[in-house]
């Protein structure tokens, strides 16, 4: 039996965030030769070798997942601004960072939506960026939990939530989301957050989206954060 290595073994415990009936496949380490569909192969094509093996590292995760709903091997070709294209019935979200690579997958009928993200537990690279990417609000308790709690990079971990944030938001309405229109407040204790949308939202079931709701955790030198929205009582009633 081949020897596993610690790259192999190392896991991030994302299912703490996306409990079933989502589906997770993860990996720290790049396939460096990934099986890809002729159709992805010819828009990865003009890419660098890193991107290429990323590219089709995440798309494994994404079929490891999508094998776990009981849905066979399919072409996941980014489509309009980037979104992925998931087989109908299924909702999903894909992440890379330096070293780990993640997917999430679950049945339409089950979640309206999912956005996952993983970025490396590192501070923003200065001032500037910050103020790029978070409102005043957020500035204000990212200072707070930075001298309580340093080990977190809580300015990082805001920038995740709101991509995890666009990622679920973007499949849902089309249209773009940016830094300043929505806000992020944690719970520090409980390793939850909620983004309070400061743009009006999609309309589901016939109510305005507010708010998102999500997870997140620090662990292994990664900040990972999922936000996941579920269907109006409504769509079960
Ligand atoms: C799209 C975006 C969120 C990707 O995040 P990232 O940290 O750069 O990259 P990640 O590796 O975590 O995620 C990349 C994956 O996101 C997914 N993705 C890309 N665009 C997407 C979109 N419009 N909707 C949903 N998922 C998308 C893809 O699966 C992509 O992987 P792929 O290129 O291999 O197919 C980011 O590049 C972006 O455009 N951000 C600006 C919008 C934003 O975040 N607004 C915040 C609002 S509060």
């Amino acid at each position: 039996m081949p020897a596993t290595t610690q790259a192999e073994r190392k896991r991030v415990a994302i299912e703490r965030l996306l409990p079933p009936p989502v589906v997770l496949a993860q990996t720290f380490q790049d396939d460096p030769a990934p099986e890809l569909f002729p159709e992805e192969r010819r828009h990865i094509a003009d890419a660098v070798p890193s991107r290429r093996r990323e590219f089709g590292t995440v798309r494994g995760c994404a079929r490891e997942a999508l094998a776990g709903l009981g849905v066979g091997p399919v072409a996941l070709v980014p489509g309009v601004q980037g979104a992925p294209c998931w087989p109908a019935g299924v909702v999903g979200s894909m992440t890379h960072c330096t070293g780990f690579r993640a997917a999430a997958v679950a049945p339409a009928a089950e979640l309206a939506a999912i956005g996952l993200d993983a970025e490396p537990n590192l501070p923003l690279r200065d001032r500037e960026v910050l103020e790029a990417v978070t409102v005043a609000q957020e500035r204000a308790w990212i200072g707070v939990l930075c001298a309580v709690r340093p080990e977190v990079c809580w300015d990082r971990l805001v920038f995740s939530a709101k991509e995890s944030v666009y990622k679920a938001w973007y499949p849902l309405t089309g249209r773009r989301l940016d830094f300043d229109e929505a806000a992020i407040t944690v719970d520090a204790a409980a390793g939850t957050f909620t983004a309070r949308l400061l743009v009006p939202g999609p309309v589901l079931a016939g109510e305005e989206l507010r708010r998102f709701h999500g997870r997140w955790l620090c662990e292994s030198g990664l900040l990972v954060t999922a936000a996941t929205l579920t269907h109006p009582p409504s769509r079960h009633a």
